[in-house]
């Protein structure tokens, strides 16, 4: 089959190749792929960012996001026949959805929105499980209270802004001004601009933070919380349990020293800070479909790519200019 595969680390290591159809392991559901999102994750996974973290053996396919059809089920699968319309972001080591097929094991799959075309349906896994686990399972937003989300306007960002509002947040989110009305349709109650205003001299008492943009901004970010407040980022610095998390507990005083600083001064402040990398999860992907098709969630996307156009499509996503998501479909 074809795939975008990795062959060696770096910003030129992805490239067209024939590689052999996936095996299928006995949990397994094997996918045609219709469509595939692009995430900024799939950049730093070429480039080797992950590399001590996530070992993947090279030659490799890359792509964590997929939409598409179940063409073969291995023996213990129970949940998905030959011919369901599936969605999907499998889980870490075992991506690989820049291809004509992915094998998935079954607990990473749900059922796709039927209310979504396939582009869209390719396009959201990944972004919605990171805004429920940010937002629900980490932050645990309630009704009423305030949550900023930064970069608003770009594929995660649109995500969250709409299920914190889901969730009954007031929602305030950084964009460029021409985007504001965009994000007031999507729930947002305040665009702050970041290209003329500093969010932290018109904000304040903030609950929770969604931090995407990392460095400055994240330390900011703790100044505009009320006491007792929470950041979550999700580009770092990495906290202990994310080693644990991937099942590397021996990195675990690496990232306790990475992240020293600001949990130092996120004590200081009397705030929260806690890093996030999102986990496959199919069961939480059905809830999040039903979200979709009840109308509650609506995917945002920029651009389309045809499948030979992949590498331009991982172009303009690292770009960081994109308007929502970026999805390549076949
Ligand atoms: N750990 C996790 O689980 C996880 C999950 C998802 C994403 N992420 C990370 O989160 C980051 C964002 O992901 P994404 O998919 O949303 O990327 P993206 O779609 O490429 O984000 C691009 C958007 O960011 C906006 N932006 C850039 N600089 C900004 C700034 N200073 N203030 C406000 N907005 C700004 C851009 O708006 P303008 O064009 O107007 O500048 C653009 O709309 C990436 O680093 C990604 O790796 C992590």
């Amino acid at each position: 089959m074809r795939a975008y595969v990795v062959e060696s680390y770096g910003t030129d290591g992805l490239a067209q190749a024939e590689v052999p159809r996936p095996t299928v392991g006995r949990s397994d559901v094997l996918v045609e792929v219709h469509a595939a999102g692009i995430n900024p994750l799939d950049t730093m996974v070429r480039n080797g960012e992950f590399k001590q973290l996530l070992p993947y053996r090279r030659p490799f396919v890359l792509g964590h996001d997929v939409a598409g059809v179940v063409v073969e089920v291995g023996a213990d699968v129970d949940r998905f026949s030959v011919g369901d319309r599936v969605f999907s972001r499998p889980r870490d080591l075992r991506t690989g959805t820049f291809a004509e097929l992915v094998a998935i094991d079954q607990a990473d799959v749900a059922p796709a929105p039927a209310s979504l075309s396939t582009a869209e349906a390719g396009a959201v896994p990944l972004v919605a499980l990171a805004a429920w686990q940010a937002l629900v399972e980490v932050a645990d937003v309630q009704p009423g209270q305030k949550v900023l989300v930064h970069a608003g306007a770009g594929g995660l960002g649109s995500t969250v802004v709409q299920l914190a509002r889901h969730l009954g947040a007031h929602v305030a989110t950084t964009a460029r001004g021409g985007d504001a009305e965009r994000l007031r349709a999507l729930g947002v109650d305040e665009v702050v601009d970041y290209t003329t205003q500093d969010f932290t001299q018109v904000l304040s008492g903030y609950d929770v933070v969604l931090d995407s943009l990392g460095g400055a901004n994240l330390t900011s970010s703790l100044e505009v919380l009320r006491p007792g407040g929470i950041a979550v980022s999700v580009v770092g610095p990495p906290t202990p349990s994310f080693a644990r998390q991937l099942g590397r507990p021996v990195l675990a005083p690496v990232m306790w020293l990475l992240s020293a600083r600001v949990r130092a001064r996120a004590r200081r402040l009397g705030v929260r800070y806690s890093f996030l990398f999102m986990r496959a999860d199919g069961d939480r992907l059905a809830q999040l479909a039903a979200l979709y098709d009840a109308g509650v969630l609506r995917p945002v996307l920029d651009r389309t790519f045809p499948f030979d156009e992949t590498l331009e499509a991982v172009s303009y996503v690292e770009q960081g200019r994109a308007k929502g998501k970026v999805v390549v479909v076949r």
